[in-house]
């Protein structure tokens, strides 16, 4: 067994799900086969390497209710968003109940699972919920709607390791950063999520929070976005790059978040953030309408949920205002701050940003670090020149 440094993971223990044994994959070999997709395969691998500790599986109706009513897993342990597998109904009438299958992406098998549980999820409740609106034009809700109508659960085993690709060299598991923060004599970590290029007010809110604490773990998700969010390799260049000029090599880490996106606003900021305690973070940063898509969450909801919960969640949240720069202050700033008007600050819509990037426009220093700015820009239009 190896030592599990740190913070107390959630519930209580770090889950380790792997074997990578030549004997498991040849058993796994006679097993009926479930082909699942890159979402539910991301989702395996989190579940195997602890990322959801304490989940060992896809959830059983018990836990998906649970946690779609109540916030909490069946055993009271705090959980924000459902971890489940769907399929259709023929796909799960062929299955046998406590029978174990094996799960292939591709026709490879990467996993098993048990399986305990056939269930009809809510998905109206489910929606409602969880992504707090039942409308197809959210991305999140789009996705549950279209996924098959009956959830599979049970406990599950990973069988092979994914592939991070170029990513391969900022990938690391759990137990693994939990080992790098001890070497690192780091007792008090703090966490960052992000799906966007990085950019100025990222960068004012992480130093905030990292004048206060051993380190920052720069924790850029990677997995599935939707189609019209930076692509994460693109990304990666920014999270470098930003290092690389602006931050103390001994006091940063970055370190991939292998997750799809689910846009759930609040919810996923507790499920962001109870992955990182698993991955040893002692604090999390929230800022404005944190994993937020549209205008379905209200600017600070994701603060005032996470606030109602951060005992429970036993680990300490940063909670940052919506920043920008002000020319005034001569500064990044926040309301809190800065006492000068609108007309003052600058700060630029995601949306704008993206669309000047894309038509190679660099934008405003005050926004983006020209360094950034310019590995963003070439790595999109490499990426528009390999699709033509
Ligand atoms: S997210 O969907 O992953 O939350 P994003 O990458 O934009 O999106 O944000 C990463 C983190 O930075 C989140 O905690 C978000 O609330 C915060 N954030 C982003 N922009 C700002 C800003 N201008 N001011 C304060 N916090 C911000």
């Amino acid at each position: 067994m190896e030592t599990v440094y740190g913070i107390t993971p959630h519930g209580g223990k770090l889950v380790n799900l792997e074997d990578f044994s030549d004997a498991a994959m040849a058993a796994a070999k006679q097993l009926p086969a479930l082909e699942i997709n890159a979402w539910n395969l991301s989702d395996l691998e989190l579940i195997a390497i602890g990322g959801f500790s304490p989940l060992t599986g896809f959830m059983t109706s018990d836990d998906y209710h649970s946690v779609v009513k109540n916030m909490h897993l069946k055993n009271g342990v705090i959980w924000s968003v459902p971890i489940t597998l769907p399929v259709s109904a023929d796909v799960a009438a062929r299955l046998e109940l406590n029978k174990e299958i094996a799960l292939t992406k591709d026709g490879q098998i990467y996993g098993t699972m048990v399986v305990e549980d056939k269930y009809t999820p809510d998905k109206d409740l489910e929606a409602q919920n969880v992504y707090g609106t039942t409308e197809l034009a959210h991305p999140g809700v789009k996705r549950l709607f279209e996924n098959g109508d009956v959830y599979l659960g049970g406990s599950v085993k990973m069988l092979q390791p994914l592939s991070h690709g170029d990513f391969s060299d900022y990938y690391m598991k759990p137990i693994e950063t939990r080992k790098m923060f001890h070497d690192l004599g780091w007792s008090t970590i703090v966490g960052f999520q992000t799906r966007n290029p990085i950019h100025r007010a990222h960068e004012y809110i992480q130093k905030l929070a990292m004048e206060n604490v051993d380190g920052l773990l720069l924790n850029p998700l990677v997995g599935e976005t939707k189609a019209d969010d930076i692509p994460a390799d693109v990304r990666m260049e920014s999270y470098k790059t930003i290092i690389k000029y602006y931050y103390p090599k001994d006091r940063v880490r970055l370190v991939i978040y292998p997750a799809a996106m689910r846009y759930a606003g609040p919810k996923e900021a507790i499920l962001h953030a109870i992955v990182r305690k698993n991955y040893g973070c002692t604090d999390f940063i929230v800022g404005r309408d944190h994993a937020g898509v549209g205008d379905y969450y209200g600017t600070y909801e994701a603060q005032e949920l996470i606030a109602s919960v951060e005992d429970e969640m036993g680990m300490h949240f940063f909670k940052f205002d919506n920043s920008f720069y002000c020319q005034k202050c001569g500064s990044m700033a926040t309301q809190k701050t800065c006492p000068h008007g609108a007309d003052d600050h600058i700060s630029l819509s995601g949306t704008k940003v993206r669309g000047m990037l894309a038509d190679g426009v660099v934008p405003p220093k005050e926004v983006s670090r020209p360094e950034v700015a310019k590995v963003l820009i070439e790595g999109l239009k490499k990426k528009r020149e390999a699709e033509a």
